[in-house]
C-alpha cells in the first residue's frame, strides 16, 4: 500500500523518481505526488494515476537532484490533491511521503491543533509532518531530533521519505512494519519501497529494520535507530533483474506472469529436487523437518489468494503427510485467541511478504510458543524476517494486483514439505515418493499445455463478458480452486462470483441458477469425478449455462457442459496447479473485454500493509 521513490546525487531527480513511482504502482494509484529539490522546493500532486503526474510535472521545466515522490492508497482521507503526498508541515519546513498508518493520529492532531496548528489535509501523514515541525520550533531541537522525537512519539506503522528545507544536501527515511530499501549507488543514492525502482541504477540495496533511520547524503550514508544508537549499514546485492520487471511484449503484467508459470514452476523446485528424482531438499527447512513430521498440529495463515493456496497445502498435507492441517485468515486468528500448543507448526503464506495482518499472526503465534515458517516470494521482506525458518517461492516479481504465478509456486512448495513430511514419516514408500517428484517435475510442461488453450479461453470470455454473477464449483482439490477462480474474476473485471464446493451447490447457490447465470465447474478426473457429473446434471436441469474444465480427452462432460476448457491429466494433488490456469485466462480476457483496468483494478492493492 502506496508507494515511495526518493533520489539524492547528481542527475535529473524528476524522471528517475516519476518511473520509479510507476514500478511501484501496484501498491496504490488514487493520487500521485512529487517533491523537487533545487535552490527552491517545488511540489507537484494530482488525483489519479502516477502517468497524470508525469504530464503535471512535464509542463513545468523544473527539476532537482534531489526529490521525494509517492504513490498512494488511499486509508486517512479520500484520494484528492490535498490528501496526495507530499504533505508538507504548517511551516513548510519538512516535507513527508509516507506509507502506513499512524495510529494515535488523531490525539496528535488535537493536541497540535491545541496549539493553533493549522491542518490542510485529513490524512494522518500531516499530523507526523506537523508534529515533527511542532518539534523543531518549539523544541529548539535540530531536525533529526525532531524526527526521531516524533518517531518516537507515533503509534503505527512507517515507511518514510523526508527533506527539510534547513538541511538541503540530504533525506532521512525511516521504518516500521512497512517495508524501505535503500539503493547504494556512486555518488547518488536512492529511497524505495522496494528493490524495483532501484534495480536500474544499481544492485546494491540496504533493507532497513524496524525502528531504523538513515540520513542520506550524495556521498554519505548514516544509519541508526530512532533511539540514536548507531548502526552498521548491511548492504546486500539484490538478485534482480530489469526484464523481470518489464511486461516484455505482453500487454499487461498479468498475462506476462500468467505465461511465465511453467518458468516459475521450475524456478521453485529448481536445485531443491535431485537429479534423479529421489529426493527433495528444502535448505531453509532442513533443520525443522524432524520438527513437523512430530507436529500434532499445523496451522497455515494467509490472505487473499495465498489463503487459497493454503487450503490446496491442508488437502494436500493431510493425504500425504497425515497432520491434521487448519488453515486460517490471518486478519480472523489474530483476533479469536487460538489454540496452539508448544510443537505446532504455523506456515505463513505470503506473495509479498509485507501484509500487515499475516505479520501481526505470526507475531502472535510466536508469542504462543509456536515454531513459524514462511512461504514467501519477495526476498528479503518482513515475513521471511520475522518466521523461524521458511522457503522463498523464487516466482519472480509479481507486479500484477491479481496474484497469478504466486498462487502456484505456493502450492508447489506445499506440495515439496508435504512429500517431504510424508516420507520422513514413512507414510509414503520411497517409490511413492519418486513418482510423486516424477509428476512434480513435470508439471511445467503441462502447464505449458493448459496456457495453449489461450484462444479457447478468450472465446468462452467473449459469451462471459456480460454476466453480472458466476459461481465456480468444486470438489476435494479442485474446491480452492474454485475460490481462487472466482476471486480472480471479481477483483478485476468487477463481476459478482462465488466460489462454492460443488456438492454444497444444493444448500443454496442452486436457487441462484438460471439460463443467465454462468456456472464454471472445476470437473477433472479424480475420485470425486461421478460426483461432479451430477452436479452438472443439476445445473444443466435449470438452465444454467455449465462451462467446465476438464482433462483432456474427457468425453462425458464434454457432452453435458456447453464449454469445456481442456487441461493435461495429472495426479489429483497437483490438479489444482493445471485447473487453475484456464481459470487464470477467463479472467484476464473478460476484464479486458470489460475495459478494466486489468493491472490496477480499483480499490485493490498488490501489497496491504494495513490491518
Ligand atoms: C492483496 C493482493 C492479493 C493477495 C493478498 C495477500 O489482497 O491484492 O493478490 O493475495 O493481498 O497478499 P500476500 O502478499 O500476503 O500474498
Amino acid at each position: 500500500m502506496c508507494g515511495i521513490v526518493g533520489y539524492i546525487g547528481n542527475r535529473p531527480a524528476r524522471e528517475i523518481i516519476i518511473n520509479g513511482l510507476k514500478r511501484l504502482e501496484y501498491r496504490g494509484y488514487d493520487s500521485a505526488g512529487i517533491a523537487l529539490l533545487n535552490d527552491e522546493i517545488k511540489i507537484f500532486k494530482c488525483k489519479g494515476r502516477v502517468k497524470e503526474l508525469e504530464d503535471l510535472v512535464n509542463s513545468s521545466d523544473f527539476d532537482g537532484e534531489i526529490g521525494i515522490g509517492h504513490t498512494r492508497w488511499a486509508t486517512h482521507g479520500e484520494p484528492n490533491e490535498l490528501n496526495a503526498h507530499p504533505q508538507v508541515s504548517y511551516k513548510g519546513n519538512f516535507i513527508v511521503v509516507h506509507n502506513g498508518i499512524i495510529e494515535n493520529y488523531s490525539r496528535l492532531k488535537r493536541h497540535l491543533q491545541s496549539r493553533n496548528i493549522k491542518f490542510t489535509s485529513q490524512t494522518d501523514t500531516e499530523v507526523l509532518a506537523n508534529l515533527i515541525e511542532h518539534l523543531f520550533v518549539e523544541g529548539d531541537l535540530s531536525p533529526e531530533q525532531a524526527i526521531t522525537m516524533a518517531l518516537n512519539k507515533v503509534e503505527g506503522t512507517y515507511g518514510l521519505a523526508i527533506i527539510c528545507k534547513k538541511e538541503p544536501d540530504r533525506l532521512y527515511a525511516a521504518k516500521k512494519g512497512s517495508p524501505l530499501v535503500i539503493g547504494v549507488g556512486e555518488n547518488e543514492n536512492f529511497i524505495a519501497s522496494d528493490a524495483t525502482p532501484i534495480v536500474e541504477h544499481t544492485q546494491r540495496v540496504i533493507y532497513l529494520k524496524d525502528d531504523d533511520l538513515a540520513i542520506i547524503k550524495r556521498n554519505e550514508l548514516i544509519l541508526k535507530t530512532i533511539r540514536n544508537h548507531p548502526l552498521e549499514p548491511e548492504v546486500q546485492e539484490v538478485d534482480l533483474k530489469i526484464g523481470e520487471i518489464d511486461k516484455e511484449g505482453y500487454a499487461h503484467f498479468m498475462l506476462k506472469e500468467i505465461f511465465e508459470q511453467p518458468r516459475a514452476i521450475h524456478d521453485t523446485f529448481r536445485g531443491r529436487v535431485l537429479p534423479d528424482h529421489t529426493g527433495i531438499m528444502l535448505g531453509g527447512l532442513h533443520n525443522v523437518f524432524s520438527q513437523i513430521a512430530k507436529a500434532d498440529k499445523i496451522i497455515i495463515i494467509a490472505c487473499g489468494t495465498s489463503w487459497h493456496a493454503g487450503l490446496l497445502g491442508e488437502y494436500i498435507f493431510e493425504e500425504y503427510a497425515r497432520i491434521p492441517v487448519e488453515v486460517e485468515y490471518a486478519s480472523e486468528f489474530r483476533y479469536r485467541n487460538p489454540i496452539i500448543n508448544k510443537g505446532d507448526i504455523v506456515i505463513a503464506i505470503s506473495q509479498s511478504g509485507e501484509t500487515a495482518d499475516t505479520l501481526a499472526a505470526i507475531k502472535l503465534a510466536k508469542e504462543k510458543g509456536a515454531t513459524v515458517l514462511g512461504i514467501c516470494n519477495v526476498v528479503g521482506s518482513s515475513i521471511p524476517r520475522a518466521t523461524d525458518a521458511g522457503v522463498y517461492t523464487h516466482a519472480g516479481p509479481e507486479i500484477g494486483v491479481a496474484s497469478t504465478k504466486a498462487f502456484t509456486s505456493q502450492v508447489t512448495v506445499l506440495a515439496m514439505m508435504a512429500f517431504e513430511t510424508g516420507h520422513l514419516k514413512g507414510i509414503i514408500s520411497d517409490e511413492q515418493y519418486i513418482s510423486l517428484i516424477d509428476e512434480l517435475v513435470s508439471i511445467p510442461d503441462k502447464i505449458g499445455k493448459a496456457l495453449e488453450k489461450n484462444t479457447e479461453a478468450l472465446e468462452i470470455a467473449k459469451l462471459m463478458q456480460n454476466s453480472r454473477n458466476a459461481l465456480y464449483l468444486g470438489r476435494g482439490y479442485l474446491f480452492p480452486v474454485a475460490l481462487e477462480g472466482a476471486l480472480k474474476l471479481k477483483e478485476i473485471s468487477y463481476i459478482h462470483a462465488e466460489g462454492y464446493p460443488a456438492a454444497e451447490m444444493k444448500h443454496g447457490p442452486i436457487a441462484l441458477i438460471d439460463e443467465n447465470m454462468p456456472v464454471v465447474v472445476v470437473a477433472t478426473k479424480d475420485n470425486t469425478y461421478d460426483k461432479i457429473i451430477s452436479n452438472i446434471q443439476e445445473i444443466k436441469a435449470r438452465k444454467g449455462k455449465v462451462i467446465a474444465i476438464v482433462t483432456d480427452g474427457d468425453t462425458v462432460i464434454s457432452k453435458i457442459a456447453d464449454y469445456v476448457l481442456e487441461v493435461p491429466d495429472t495426479l489429483p494433488a497437483f490438479a489444482g496447479l493445471l485447473a487453475v490456469i484456464p481459470l487464470q485466462l477467463l479472467s484476464y480476457h473478460i476484464a479486458v473485454l470489460r475495459g478494466c483496468d486489468v493491472d490496477q483494478p480499483r480499490n485493490l492493492a498488490k501489497s496491504v500493509t494495513v490491518e
